[in-house]
Order: C-alpha cells, then sequence, then structure tokens
C-alpha cells in the first residue's frame, strides 16, 4: 500500500483532521483535509468536531489550534518547525513597552510564542490584522513581530498610532522580495500580489496586498500572476486554477514549513506524536487573546 493510503487509512482510524498550511509541501497538501490560511487554520480546528488533530504547519500554528481546542489531542508531526519571525518577540519586550506606553493595547501576529500570546490583549493574522486594530478603542496599538506587517496596517488604518515591536521584526522569506523582481514581472505583463509581510517599497509597487488566504480569494482576478510570497503558494494556485499562471520566486523557501513529510505525517497518525501540550498559566491568558480575535471576526461577520 502507498504511503498517503496507510495515512488516509490512519487519518479515519484516529477520528483524526489534517491541516495544512498554504506553504506546506504539495504531497502534504494532497493528503490533507483542509489546507488554508493561518486564520482558515484556526477557524476549522476550533469548528472540527474529530477529537484529533494534525496541524501540518510550523509550531505556532499547532500551539493556536491547541488553544482553541483545548480538549483535544493536537499533534505537530515536525516538532522541530519553527518560525523565525515569531523569535523577535519576548514576553519581556511586551512588558517593557507596556511601560513606556501606558493605556496602549498590544496586537501580535499568530506568528508568535504562546508565551507571547500570553503577554497581549488580542492577536491577528495577516488576513485580519486591519480589522482586529480598527476594533479596539485605544489610540495606540504595540503591534508585533513584523514591522511591514505593522507599517501595512499602519496606511489602512491611519487614525491611530501602530508601534512596531521590534522595530526590526521581519520574515526572511518576505523581505528577500525586491522592486526589481516586481518591475521585471510588471515589464513581462503579470499581475502583482505579495504578502503584508513584504518591505513597504515592494507593498507599494505591487496590485494588491494579501494573505495567504486572500491570494485565494483572488487568484481569478487576472490570468498571469506573480506571487510575493514562499512558492508553494503557486502550487496551491495551481491545483485549484489549473488554467491561470502563478509564477513564483524559486528560492523563496520556507525552510521549516519544508520540515514536514509523509513519512513524519504518518509516524504522527501512528504512534500519536507529538503532542502540543501548553502549561495553563501560559494558555489560559494565551487562549483570552486568541479568542478576542474570533469574537472580534464573528462580529464583524455579524455586522455585515
Ligand atoms: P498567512 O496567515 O497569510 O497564511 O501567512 C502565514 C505566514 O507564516 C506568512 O509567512
Ligand atoms: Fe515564519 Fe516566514 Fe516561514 Fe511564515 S514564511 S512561517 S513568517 S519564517
Amino acid at each position: 500500500m502507498m504511503i498517503q493510503e496507510e495515512i488516509q487509512e490512519l487519518k479515519v482510524a484516529r477520528k483524526a483532521l489534517i491541516l495544512a498550511h498554504n506553504y506546506q509541501p504539495g504531497e502534504i497538501q494532497d493528503v490533507a483535509d483542509i489546507v488554508g490560511d493561518s486564520l482558515e487554520l484556526a477557524v476549522k480546528a476550533a469548528e472540527a468536531d474529530e477529537p484529533v488533530l494534525v496541524v501540518c504547519g510550523v509550531r505556532f500554528m499547532a500551539e493556536t489550534a491547541k488553544l482553541l481546542s483545548p480538549k483535544k489531542t493536537v499533534l505537530i508531526p515536525a516538532p522541530d518547525a519553527g518560525c523565525p519571525l515569531s523569535d523577535f518577540l519576548t514576553p519581556e519586550m511586551i512588558h517593557d513597552a507596556r511601560q513606556k506606553y501606558p493605556g496602549a493595547a498590544v496586537v501580535v501576529y499568530v506568528n508568535s510564542s504562546a508565551e507571547v500570546k500570553a503577554a497581549a490583549d488580542i492577536t491577528c493574522t495577516s488576513a485580519n490584522a486591519a480589522e482586529v486594530v480598527r476594533s479596539l478603542a485605544a489610540e495606540t496599538i504595540l503591534f508585533g513581530p513584523d514591522a511591514n506587517l505593522a507599517s501595512f496596517v499602519q496606511k489602512q488604518v491611519p487614525e491611530k498610532r501602530i508601534i512596531p515591536l521590534p522595530p526590526e521584526g521581519h520574515c526572511y522569506v518576505h523581505t528577500a522580495f525586491t522592486e526589481d523582481q516586481i518591475r521585471d514581472a510588471k515589464a513581462k505583463g503579470w499581475r502583482i500580489v505579495c504578502h503584508p509581510e513584504c518591505r513597504p517599497p515592494v507593498q507599494s509597487a505591487s496590485d494588491l496586498i494579501a494573505s495567504t488566504g486572500g491570494m485565494v480569494q483572488h487568484a481569478c482576478d487576472c490570468d498571469e500572476w506573480y506571487i510575493c510570497t514562499e512558492r508553494e503558494m503557486g502550487y496551491r494556485l495551481k491545483k485549484l486554477h489549473p488554467d491561470r499562471h502563478f509564477h513564483v520566486n524559486p528560492d523563496a523557501i520556507c525552510k521549516d514549513m519544508k520540515k514536514t513529510t509523509l513519512e513524519d505525517l504518518h509516524r504522527s497518525l501512528r504512534d500519536g506524536i507529538f503532542e502540543v501540550e501548553i502549561p495553563d498559566e501560559i494558555a489560559v491568558p494565551a487562549r483570552k487573546a486568541v479568542e478576542a480575535m474570533i469574537t472580534s471576526r464573528r462580529r464583524e461577520h455579524d455586522r455585515a
């Protein structure tokens, strides 16, 4: 039997749901039940009936699923898959900044550790960052750890003051995109979409700035795209729209997203490893911050 078939059999036997981020290797996306952006994975994890969730992605994604589904078993097949962006922000930095800016609200990107979430007021993803910031009463917002996403939010919400925490927080995959690449792609007549983790000049030169889920939603807007994000996004988009063209930078690779293999996923389902556990003293406040985001999203949907 092929490994993909064994994975499906184990999944049924364990009553598990396989969630995969849009940057996961193609063969992982192919066996997953749900493929999506960070927000979609968090929401589906919270809504799922299955008692076991297997999160193919990086650690913060599995931790977010565990926070929203504390009674479920949450497994991460590649336990050492981290996110270098998330390492830029520590709880101590948040505590210090709160002293410096009394009355400011603290918004952290889900690309952060559970400890950092526990020190924040609310989380956001790239799909809802501006919406979350707008929903807060505070006029000053401490926002981390991605300074480029902070700059994007500042443009969307000019009535508030956004302070990036720390000012140098960035993702190495997205900051590698350059204005020259955009110019070349434009010269070819391609439409440009970039992730808000790209640098502000790249954002300004792009036709659209979107989360990976937003890229899926807008894929039909034109036939030929240049996609400024992790290269596996091209696999996802091509699978959904085989008639369209999605050009990617072959060097835009998130090494941590590539740590999950079919063998890891198989082992995870077979042996029930590696279980994500978050101590209560961190999980309780971190859950509050993630649930605040989910509630703010529901309110926004009800209003629409
Ligand atoms: P999305 O929330 O857009 O899926 O992005 C997650 C991420 O890690 C971007 O680098
Ligand atoms: Fe983190 Fe960047 Fe990888 Fe996304 S692409 S998981 S932000 S390192």
